[in-house]
């Protein structure tokens, strides 16, 4: 028996459960909002999904923390996103309280749960989450560098004219425009991209990257939610199958990369335990600067949420 939790049925975390379900891998998502009817449709309207097709995973939609009751995984979405001109840094006064919350909320009904966040600013939202779990951080971490590594697989692929299942790729550093891509740790049909394509192209779509949450702000008025509900998805897909395979991850650091006490994007292998290992990278000086700079800019997110001082 395998129970995943997702608390906040707005855009990302409807589509995490409904890409959840149609995986198959687990028998039970429970969609928790404050909004209980809206939490209930949704989890309906994806079971009504199943027969057409063909998943057997139960979809339920609830207000009440009793009924997350032993969870294995729980996907945090809850919390405002951004409206066009906010930062995800804007979001922290209102995220910090409910992601605070809701994890204490989860922790009196499951003991031991995986906890993945996707609510912004998101570096941030993990360490408060982490704070009031108390749980080992390898069981607590956030979703964002699947995200912004598709996005420049995506931006890749366009370019290349190829298909995007064949561009691997990893990107480190904290969910906002410091994020750092790394070109020479990204492969095309396993040849490195800076044979595939020049220079400028290339820092044109790093730099599309950095800035693609912003994007999609712009053209909706409000942020994505396919591909980070597909990627919150992926992750627990990783946990639940123990299969370790290896992303970009917001994960707690204790001295990798010359960096501890702070969450940040790092490509970690995910299996059933949550974090298994974090790997190390020989990065170069330029990219370790950029990752100095991410980290600093996430620190100073932190110092923010610190002085909260929220309960
Ligand atoms: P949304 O507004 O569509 O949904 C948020 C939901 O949270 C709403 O249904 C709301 O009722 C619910 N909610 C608010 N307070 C709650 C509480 N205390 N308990 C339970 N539910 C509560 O927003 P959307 O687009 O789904 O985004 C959610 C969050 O995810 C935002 O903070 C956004 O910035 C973040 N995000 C992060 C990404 C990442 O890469 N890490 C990517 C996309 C979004
Ligand atoms: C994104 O990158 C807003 O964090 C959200 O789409």
């Amino acid at each position: 028996m395998s129970k995943v939790t997702v608390v906040g049925a707005g855009n990302v975390g409807a589509t995490v459960a409904n890409v959840l379900a149609h995986k198959d891998i687990v028998n039970e998502v429970v969609l928790l909002d404050i909004k209980g009817n809206f939490a209930k449709g949704k989890a309906l309207d994806t079971w009504q999904q199943a027969p057409i097709d063909y998943y057997s995973t139960k979809t339920i939609g609830t207000d009440k923390y009793k009924d997350t009751a032993n969870s294995d995984i729980v996907v945090i979405t809850a919390g405002i996103p951004r409206k066009p001109g906010m930062s995800r840094d804007d979001l922290i006064s209102t995220n910090a309280k409910i992601v605070t919350s809701v994890t204490k909320e989860i922790l009196k009904h499951s003991k031991n749960p995986i906890i993945i966040i996707v609510s912004n600013p998101l570096d941030v939202m993990t360490y408060a989450a982490y704070k009031a779990s108390k749980l080992n951080p390898k069981r607590v971490f956030g979703m964002a560098g699947i995200l912004d590594t598709a996005r420049y697989r995506a931006f890749l692929a366009t370019a290349l004219k190829v298909s995007p299942k064949d561009i691997q790729a990893v990107l480190m550093g904290g969910h906002g425009d410091t994020m750092v891509p790394l070109p020479r740790y990204t492969t095309v049909g396993g040849i490195p991209v800076l044979e595939m394509i020049d220079k400028k192209k290339l820092n044109a779509i790093v730099e599309r990257t950095k800035k693609g949450g912003g994007e999609l702000v712009k053209l909706m008025g409000t942020s994505a939610w396919y591909a980070p509900g597909a990627a919150a998805a992926q992750m627990v897909e990783s946990i639940i199958k123990d299969e370790n395979r290896i992303f970009p991850c917001c994960a707690w650091l204790t001295g990798q990369y010359g960096l501890r006490n702070m969450y940040l994007g790092v490509p970690v292998k995910l299996g059933k335990d949550g974090i298994t290992e974090i790997l190390k990278l020989d990065l170069n000086k330029t990219e370790m600067k950029g990752l100095k700079k991410s980290a600093e800019a996430v620190k100073g997110v932190m110092n923010t949420f610190k002085k909260m001082k929220i309960k």
